[in-house]
């Protein structure tokens, strides 16, 4: 929250406590399990350290339900280290952007190359069905913010890895892709905004992953996005949203998409 610190030198830090706490000097990938892909975190390797994210600089206490407050260091069947994060700070509890895309920049500075980001989300394309896992192919960020600072200019084609989604469809050819729109929340979307977000391109909203993604992108990682679409949007849907169908959603699908994610990580 200091505006004169660095937050980079803030991610350095966050990491060699990660190094330090795990007793892991080097982690390959990193992933961020949002509403519905917790389950993934058991299925992908052997858990070898629990870290509470407020034990590590930089990470706020996570307040909602369904959003797990943990990072774990994972052992790969193929011997690599995934770091696994299950706090998320997300854009709608006001911390600033730079709070939102710190666990990445941790991620970056731990060593990981391969970004995962995964979320809960509505879907705009009525034959997506609640529990339908879809991945992201490009985004559309509505917040009117960037994780960047003054003249940082920063390439943003191929932000979600067509290498990464191509290995993904390998494990599930029936996978099916959409462009993740981001909104600021932490209400849900109007029908007419939801409209609007079909009309601009987005087949996703949501309330995460943009920001992260820009970050990542700029700290040198490959990013691959997945989104479980936990309900349709609204207005798509014709019964009122609630937090709870969300969270219900996410756990009916959990060790569907978890198996799945254990497949596409070990694929990677
Ligand atoms: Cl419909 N909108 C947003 N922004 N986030 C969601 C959602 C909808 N459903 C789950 N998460």
């Amino acid at each position: 929250s200091d505006p004169t610190a660095d937050p980079f030198e803030i991610a350095a830090r966050a990491a060699s406590e990660i190094a330090d706490k795990t007793g892991v000097e080097r982690h390959d990938i990193a992933l961020t399990l949002g509403s519905g892909w917790a389950k993934a975190a058991d299925l992908i390797g052997e858990t070898t350290a629990t870290i509470p994210a407020t034990e590590i600089t930089g990470f706020s206490k996570p307040a909602l339900e369904g959003h797990v407050g943990s990072i774990r260091s994972v052992l790969l069947p193929s011997g690599k280290r995934a770091l696994v994060i299950g706090a998320r700070t997300h854009y709608y509890e006001s911390h600033g952007v730079r709070r939102v895309v710190h666990s990445v920049r941790t991620a970056a500075a731990t060593g990981a190359s391969i970004m995962i980001l995964t979320n809960g989300a509505g879907g705009i394309k009525e034959t997506w069905k609640p529990g339908t896992p879809v991945l992201i192919s490009d985004h559309i960020n509505l917040t009117a913010d960037s994780p960047l600072e003054g003249a940082t200019f920063v390439d943003l084609t191929d932000l979600y890895s067509s290498r990464l989604r191509a290995i993904a469809k390998g494990i599930d050819p029936s996978l099916d892709e959409g462009v993740y729109t981001q909104f600021r929340g932490p209400h849900y979307e109007t029908p007419a905004e939801v409209q609007m977000a079909k009309i601009i391109g987005g087949d996703i909203v949501g309330m995460s992953t943009a920001l992260e993604a820009i970050a990542a992108r700029q700290a040198g990682m490959e990013v691959l996005g997945m989104s479980l679409i936990t309900n349709l949007a609204a207005g798509i849907q014709k019964t009122p949203l609630s937090h709870a169908e969300v969270i219900e959603a996410g756990r009916d699908a959990e060790p569907v998409i978890g198996r799945l994610l254990a497949s596409i990580v070990e694929a990677l």
